[in-house]
């Protein structure tokens, strides 16, 4: 009780409130998206994106050995391929731009690789499954999904991160890692993923918008808490390695609740939209740039383990322009 509580003594210098903040900010729990692009040699911004680009053929090595050397730890892959077709099926092909640059980073660098799994970059449809009528099949695209992890581990990816919300996913992805002999590759379930505004941004950077229809017959509905767990349960029972909340910020209450009641490591994404949105706001000074700390410190006070974030490379260089 006042005056013998008096919590602006735990406030009163910056130092105590240093060594008394309960949450922080690590970059080794940080992982950067990157989007590598077959059409293109050289790097192309992405509108909706400031400070964010498609990387080509020549340029994408160079770029992540400039991550890591600024000290990002971890990426995650994703492809624009120079072919679509209804069967997507550059997503597995042996030489395709996420297969190549799995080798390439690889070999050059000691970065951890995170492969985002879907079909959505390779559909003609734009679509994270194969069409039968106007309905994404689930279980032919798992035929699918199988042979995309198959090549990817090959190609000796770290981990495997299924984003397309297909039922089984994760289980059949395990156990074609597992009957191929790659015991040890990850899988990172997009386990929570929900059929968001905040991924508009990125379907630009990566060209998978859907042509036809929504997303909304295999992503979850933003109305849902409690379903959420059973999402995240599946992935659990599917043997994924770790689970993810998507997107973060107007999600931390699932994360929370996904903090709760399991014991995986918790991932979150933040995504394409909430990075524009906060962004933006900063570069036109409407914002302070302490937003972006602010904003990514919230997630981890969640409950998050890890974070892919596009501000990932920011936080381990300091720099908004680079
Ligand atoms: C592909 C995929 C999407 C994102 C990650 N993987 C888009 C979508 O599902 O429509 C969104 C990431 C972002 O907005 O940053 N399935
Ligand atoms: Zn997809």
């Amino acid at each position: 009780m006042f005056p013998e509580t008096r919590m602006r003594r735990l406030r009163s210098g910056s130092l105590l409130r240093d060594l008394l903040s309960e949450s922080s900010i690590k970059k080794e729990k940080m992982i950067m998206p990157v989007f590598i692009d077959e059409n293109l040699k050289t790097r192309k911004p992405i509108e909706s994106m400031p400070g964010i680009f498609r990387y080509g053929t020549e340029d994408y090595l160079k770029y992540i050995q400039g991550l890591a050397d600024k000290g990002v730890r971890s990426i995650l892959l994703f492809g624009i391929p120079s072919g679509k077709d209804a069967a997507g099926s550059s997503s597995y092909d042996r030489n395709g731009i996420v297969q190549t640059a799995i080798r390439g980073i690889k070999d050059s660098t000691g970065i951890t690789v995170i492969a985002d799994l879907c079909l959505c970059e390779y559909t003609d449809t734009g679509q994270c499954g194969i069409m039968q009528g106007q309905l994404v099949d689930n279980d032919s695209t798992l035929t699918t999904y199988r042979k995309i992890a198959h090549t990817y581990a090959d190609a000796g990816v770290d981990i495997i991160a299924p984003s397309g919300m297909m039922d089984g996913q994760v289980g059949a992805i395990r156990d074609e890692l597992e009957k191929s002999g790659y015991s040890n590759t990850l899988i990172m379930g997009y386990s929570a993923k929900y059929a968001s505004n905040l991924y508009g941004p990125f379907r630009e950077a990566a060209d998978s918008a859907p042509r036809i229809g929504d997303r909304k017959s295999y992503q979850m509905d933003y109305r849902n808490s409690r379903e959420a767990l059973r999402e995240l349960e599946l992935d659990l029972e599917e043997g994924a390695d770790m689970l993810m909340v998507k997107p973060a910020l107007f999600y931390l209450d699932v994360l929370r609740e996904a903090r709760v009641n399991f014991s995986l490591p918790l991932a979150a994404y933040s995504v394409s939209g909430e990075y524009t949105m906060i962004r933006n706001a900063v570069e036109q000074g409407f914002l302070g740039k302490d937003a972006i700390t602010e904003s990514i410190t919230s997630i981890f006070r969640a409950g998050a383990d890890l974070l892919i974030s596009y501000f990932t490379e920011y936080v381990c260089s300091g720099n908004l322009d680079e």
